[in-house]
């Protein structure tokens, strides 16, 4: 937990975060963030086991945090874990729209894109974060409050990963980031007027599961890192790459989402932020 994450710590006492994408990487990070600030926590994954051990883990058996099943590209199974969520905790403050893909099945194996990169990019990351917009907007227009935070990537506001010799099967992830930003912006503007914020953060380069798969993609397909072990690719990308000189952590994006949910951010709405060590600047 970083120092200034322990000055503005308990701020979010009270309030209830759902976090979809929650059973690892970076959406478990933000769930860890926002339980040491005082949340209690929703965490959603397609993977309900790991989601439910990930809830044990950050707040301990029987206590405020609960993991439960959903895909998000399917609206019925985040309506019922909106349902179930509703009916343990009695509301939802906080949504935080996490769970994303890098491409489809067999991603590490392709240097360019192909239909199912475009079909899983689209679906999870674009489509997933509207359903799960759309899954908590009722209740929180309801309320007449509520914090929506997305999750996209750097690589949505300038082209990423696609330089020759790497290829062009990450094309298709950065048009749907791309994409959430955009929503993000006209979901914004829609429910203001509810007292509703939504924002987007835009993360940079986090050793995760996710980024593991990238690497194995580009030892296959990148003759600067032949040979070489995914974690060893990594700090080969980061070197040079990130002018604060290290890569970012989950807890690096809780932090700004938990800035986002707070109440420091109360005239905040529609605007996306780079947390990328100075990566991209814009
Ligand atoms: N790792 C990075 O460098 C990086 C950089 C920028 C943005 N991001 C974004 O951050 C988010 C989290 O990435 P990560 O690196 O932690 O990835 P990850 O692969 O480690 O974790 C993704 C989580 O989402 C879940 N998930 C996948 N599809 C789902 C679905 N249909 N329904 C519900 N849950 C689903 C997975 O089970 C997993 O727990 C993603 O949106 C990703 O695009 C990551």
């Amino acid at each position: 937990m970083s120092g200034a994450g322990a000055v503005v710590s308990r701020q979010l006492e009270g309030r209830v975060a759902l976090v979809t994408g929650a059973a690892s990487g970076i959406g478990r990070g933000i769930a860890e963030v926002l339980h040491s600030r005082g949340a209690s926590l929703v965490l959603v994954d397609i993977n309900k086991q790991a989601a439910e051990s990930a809830a044990n883990e950050i707040a301990g058996e029987g206590s405020a945090a609960i993991g439960l099943f959903a895909d998000v590209t399917d609206p019925s199974t985040l309506a019922s874990a909106v349902d179930s969520a509703l009916e343990r905790f009695g509301e939802i403050d906080i949504c935080v729209a996490n769970a994303g893909v890098i491409g489809g099945p067999g991603f590490t194996e392709r240097r360019d894109y192909n239909d199912d990169d475009w079909d899983a990019t689209h679906s999870v990351n674009v489509r997933g974060v509207v359903n799960t917009n759309d899954a908590v907007r009722p209740h929180m227009i309801e309320k007449g409050r509520g914090r929506i935070i997305n999750i996209a990537s750097h690589g949505g506001r300038t082209p990423r990963g696609a330089d020759g010799g790497i290829g062009s099967v990450q094309v298709p992830y950065g048009v749907s980031k791309a994409g959430v930003i955009q929503w993000t912006m006209h979901l914004a503007l829609q429910i203001a007027k509810h007292g509703v914020t939504v924002n987007v953060v835009c993360p940079g380069t986090l050793w995760t599961p996710m980024w593991e798969r990238i690497a194995q993609m580009r030892s296959l397909y990148d003759s600067r890192y032949e040979g070489m072990e995914p974690n060893d690719i990594f700090d080969a990308q980061i070197k040079g790459s990130i002018p604060l000189g290290r890569p970012q952590t989950p807890t690096d994006i809780g932090d700004a989402v938990a800035f986002f949910a707070s109440d420091d951010a109360r005239v905040i709405t529609g605007q996306a932020l780079n947390v990328n060590g100075g990566a991209i600047m814009n």
